[in-house]
């Protein structure tokens, strides 16, 4: 009688499974955890799976996001031979500009552009607000784990960085995400409203450094475009 050893048989099993979400975009670390809200309605196609409802037909049309994309596709790598191409490591944008000015607009666009493109994107979206909301140490919840999750997520939405009230916790747990996915080089989109100099003295030098290394700087128009259009 054939023997199977029963460990390496779920191994075999588990790796097959990873790399049938890796190709439906899905992490299968997070796989139980939507990205974002429930979604109200079906997406307007397979590139919006996932965003909130506001931005599923949004388009990167800025220069440098449209380029950003281009080289996160060129660093993509298939993780094995014959599977799709993934996002792995890449540069990273600092879109700044006024409230309303249209960068989480273009943020959700790149990642919709990068999905259009054919290459696997395990992303996350967070506002920074939300994310120190979320790991804050509270009972029942591994923040050591959530922080090491959206440290190494392949691409990650980091919005309105600087919004939050500042802290030495915030100013901490910042470091230690910027350092890792600086360490990682994982493409990272970052927005903010603040001038740089708001956003070292919100944050510190050592988070304010890094970005200024990892990341190309966007300036987008000072218009606020919720006043220019009815919701
Ligand atoms: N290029 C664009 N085309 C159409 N609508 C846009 C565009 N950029 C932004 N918007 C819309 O303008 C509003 C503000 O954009 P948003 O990206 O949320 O601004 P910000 O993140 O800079 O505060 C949103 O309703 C968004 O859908
Ligand atoms: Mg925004």
């Amino acid at each position: 009688m054939r023997t199977r050893d029963p460990h390496r048989l779920g191994e075999g099993v588990l790796n097959r499974m990873v790399r049938i979400l890796a190709e439906r975009d899905i992490d299968p670390a997070v796989s139980t955890e939507p990205a974002e809200e429930p979604a109200a309605a079906p997406a307007a196609d397979s590139s919006s799976a996932g965003l909130p409802p506001r931005y599923r037909n949004a388009t990167a049309d800025h220069p440098q996001v449209i380029a950003w994309v281009r080289e996160v596709v060129r660093h993509a790598v298939a993780p094995n031979t014959g599977a799709r191409r993934q996002v792995a490591t890449g540069p990273s944008l600092l879109m700044a500009g006024v409230v309303g000015a249209g960068k989480t607009h273009q943020a959700y666009g790149a990642i919709r552009a990068l999905r259009q493109a054919g290459i696997g994107v395990r992303w996350r979206a967070t506002t920074a607000a939300d994310l120190y909301a979320d790991l804050r140490p509270r009972p029942g919840a591994d923040s050591e784990r959530e922080l090491a999750a959206v440290s190494r997520c392949p691409l990650l939405l980091l919005d309105d960085l600087g919004a939050a009230k500042p802290s030495e916790w915030v100013e901490e747990v910042t470091y230690r995400l910027i350092n890792r996915r600086y360490n990682l080089m994982l493409p990272t989109l970052v927005t903010t409203n603040l001038a740089i100099k708001d956003l070292r003295a919100c944050l510190g030098d050592r988070v304010t450094s890094r970005l200024a290394q990892m990341t190309t700087r966007v300036e987008f128009e000072p218009v606020d475009r919720r006043r220019l259009r009815p919701a």
